[in-house]
């Protein structure tokens, strides 16, 4: 994957040989870009921190049946294959948060190429784990929080990080570094949905001072339905804006820089609602 740094792909002073500079750019737009990327690493990293402490510090004391405190259907005595496939999904969500920060500094792909080609290959390795074992949480084992609209929403984040996860890598492989830089910005962004999905609904519930739009009990209602759907297809309609922007006239990229700049206010709103509410009380 490549940077989350505006695109310099589309000009033609920063294509070199066929690749795609690493050299971001220095206006109002690379700037919102860059500020959103430094929300999103914050709030991932504060996730990431989460999941590490409670649920591996859960596994680390052996009393793993805590995750329950959280989960609707977590340790299950006796479900040997569907614990393990949630304790993997919990453990490769740790590793995918951590690697897609890593893989998004340009820094790092400039200085450590190889580390940059190693951490990409694992990281679409465990972007097709995690798709393939959530959907086998949600649909063969069952039992997680949320309806079945709900379940379609996810189920559609995980197809889109299996289609993007293959483009991107093939993208790669035929040396396209633009298109492969595109398609590595969309798949970081789905593979952040469920985190989106975290953010969103705790700015909907801050917005609202409450639970509006659906029951709390039943976690089941419209206002989820459609973060559900909202959590991979709106970052992914931004994405699109921003990427016509760079190569788009002026009008266009005032519009995309203040579309950015909402964006990361959401988002801080949106981290902070979801460290106060849900990950914090669990630490
Ligand atoms: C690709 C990035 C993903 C990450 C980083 C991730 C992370 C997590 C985390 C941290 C949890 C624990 C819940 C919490 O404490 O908030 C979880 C649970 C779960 N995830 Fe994922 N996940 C990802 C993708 C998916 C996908 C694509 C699906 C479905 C297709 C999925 C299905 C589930 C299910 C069913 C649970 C158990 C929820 C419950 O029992 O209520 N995950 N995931």
């Amino acid at each position: 994957m490549t940077s989350t740094m505006p695109s310099t792909a589309s000009s033609p002073a920063h294509a070199v040989a066929g690749r795609v500079s690493v050299t971001p750019g220095f206006g109002p737009l690379a700037f919102a870009a860059r500020a959103w990327f430094v929300a999103a690493a914050v709030g991932q990293g504060i996730f990431a921190l989460y999941v590490l402490v409670f649920y591996g510090g859960a596994v680390a004391s052996g009393h793993p049946e805590r995750w329950n405190d959280v989960l609707s259907r977590g340790h299950v005595p006796g479900d040997g294959v569907g614990n393990l496939v949630l304790g993997l999904h919990l453990l490769f969500a740790v590793q995918i948060i951590v690697g897609g920060i890593v893989q998004c500094l340009p820094a790092i792909r400039r200085r450590w190429p190889a580390l940059h080609r190693w951490n990409g290959r694992v990281y679409m390795l465990s972007a097709t784990t995690l798709a393939l074992g959530g959907l086998y949480l949600v649909w063969i084992r069952s039992g997680s929080a949320g309806d079945a609209v709900q379940h379609a929403g996810v189920s559609l984040d995980a197809l889109l990080i299996l289609v993007f996860a293959a483009l991107s890598w093939r993208a790669a492989r035929a040396r396209r570094f633009d298109a492969h830089r595109r398609w590595a910005l969309r798949l970081f962004l789905v593979v952040s949905g469920v985190w989106f999905f975290r953010i969103g609904l705790m700015l909907w519930i801050l917005a609202n001072r409450g639970p509006v739009g659906f029951d709390p009990e039943t976690f089941s209602g419209p206002a989820l339905n459609v973060i559900a759907f909202a959590q991979s297809l709106l970052p992914l309609a931004v994405l699109e804006l921003y990427f016509r922007a760079t190569a788009g006239g002026a009008g266009l990229r005032r519009m995309a820089t203040v579309i950015l700049w909402l964006c990361v206010l959401a988002t801080f709103a949106g981290i902070g609602a979801a460290t106060m509410l849900l990950w914090w009380p669990r630490l």
